[in-house]
């Protein structure tokens, strides 16, 4: 993808900085494909950190961040005692979080989504869980939580074990949010570290299918998350007078074919469309692609409704296999990050490097008219 890659100059960026959010002034923009040149990286998760213009990426296997600079290529990977080259875990969710200026590395057991002697998905839900708040400023972990209580806690209550970590959120005030995928739990980290329930679902109605996957969080602190039991989107207003209280909503529009769960890997609310465009890492649904879709869905009142606006194929050209189970954005542009992950045979392929694919056309060109009101309401 060399030579694709569209960058401003430096010194452009006091006339262009205008154009950037008010979180990234000293970024410069950038935009087209990005190659990320180092081996076997197989993104779940990853992240823009605006404080300092760089890209973190997972390493799943590995259970290493890879950081990468965008404008000179560099790269840097860094190691978490414990988790690293560790087989029990798998490094998903990476996300920045704008509360605590730091990023979240959910290192998740491994056997709920991968494990060479268990039927599928989802069958196995033992091992290790833990969340590493880390800071790119201060190149150190902040504080690392062992989620294992909180699940065991859970466990103990219900009779059955629950599982399935990966993406976090967090809210205003640095309060980390996980969904636990296999029993639609949600767990909270407070920005001390203190681990808590937050939300337990109908007992008598307890389904361990994919669930709770996705989510995001709006400036109006309503947590948004990707449930795939009800195939639609689930609410929680953070600061309302009920703040675990979940309300259910289903998009409108979703095909006919019955493809398209809301089973989501990751969600993502893309800066540039203000909280009113969700993107959802829907590896799952095969009908259009064989690796899966990004599907798209819009708002205009907070997610308390929503219509599906799409769905853009995972064919971005690279290696076979390559899926995306994970977008992240800058200011300006939305990326989607392609994995070479083994859904059939169990064995990973060696891959040299990973490409952060520039979707932006593409979600603009489906977004339309979200996208188009969504400039005008700037232009006030
Ligand atoms: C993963 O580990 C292998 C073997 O140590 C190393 O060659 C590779 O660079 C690592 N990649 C990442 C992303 O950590
Ligand atoms: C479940 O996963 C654990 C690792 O967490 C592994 O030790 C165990 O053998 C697996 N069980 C089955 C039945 O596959
Ligand atoms: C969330 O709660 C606050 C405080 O009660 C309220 O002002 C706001 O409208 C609620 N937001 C939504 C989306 O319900």
């Amino acid at each position: 993808m060399k030579g694709k890659n569209i960058f401003f100059l430096a010194v452009l960026l006091n006339a262009t900085s205008s154009l950037c959010s008010a979180d990234s002034p000293d970024c410069a923009p950038f935009s087209g494909d990005l190659d990320v040149n180092i081996r076997n990286i197989y993104p779940e998760g990853g992240d823009w950190f605006p404080s300092n213009c760089k890209i973190y990426l997972g390493s799943l296997n590995n259970g290493t961040l890879v950081e990468y600079d965008p404008y000179t290529t560099a790269t840097n990977i860094i190691e978490f005692p414990g988790v690293t080259h560790n087989w029990e875990y798998f490094v998903c969710g990476v996300r920045y979080s704008r509360a605590t200026d730091t990023i979240y590395v959910s290192a998740s057991a491994r056997a709920p989504w991968f494990n060479t002697n268990s039927p599928g998905m989802g069958t196995n839900l033992t091992g290790p869980n833990r969340l590493i708040q880390y800071s790119p400023r201060d190149r150190s972990i902040v504080w690392e939580v062992d989620l294992d209580p909180a699940i065991s806690d859970i466990e103990q209550q219900i009779g059955t074990p629950v599982g399935g970590l990966q993406d976090s959120a967090s809210d205003k005030d640095g309060n980390v949010y996980l969904p636990v995928t296999f029993g639609n739990f949600l767990l909270m980290v407070d920005r001390n570290g203190e681990v808590s329930r937050f939300y337990t679902p109908d007992l008598d109605k307890l389904d361990k299918s994919y669930g709770f996957g996705g989510l995001f969080i709006t400036e109006n602190n309503v947590m948004v998350l990707a449930d795939g039991v009800s195939s639609g989107f689930v609410l929680f207003n953070l600061s309302g007078p009920n703040p675990t209280e979940a309300h259910f909503s289903k998009p409108e529009g979703l095909p006919d074919n019955d493809d398209i769960h809301l089973e989501c890997d990751f969600l993502l609310a893309p800066r540039k469309y203000r909280d009113t465009v969700a993107l959802c890492a829907d590896v799952l649904s095969t009908s259009i692609s064989p690796h899966g879709v990004i599907t798209v869905y819009v708002s205009e009142d907070g997610w308390k409704t929503s219509k599906y606006a799409g769905a853009i194929p995972v064919a971005f050209g690279q290696s076979p296999d390559v899926f995306s189970t994970a977008q992240f954005a800058t200011a300006d542009r939305i990326y989607a990050l392609s994995s070479a992950l083994p859904y059939g045979p169990q064995i990973f392929p060696q891959v040299e490097s990973t490409t952060l694919v520039d979707i932006t056309t593409r979600v603009d060109e489906l977004v339309g008219d979200a996208g188009a009101s969504q400039h005008r309401r700037d232009e006030l």
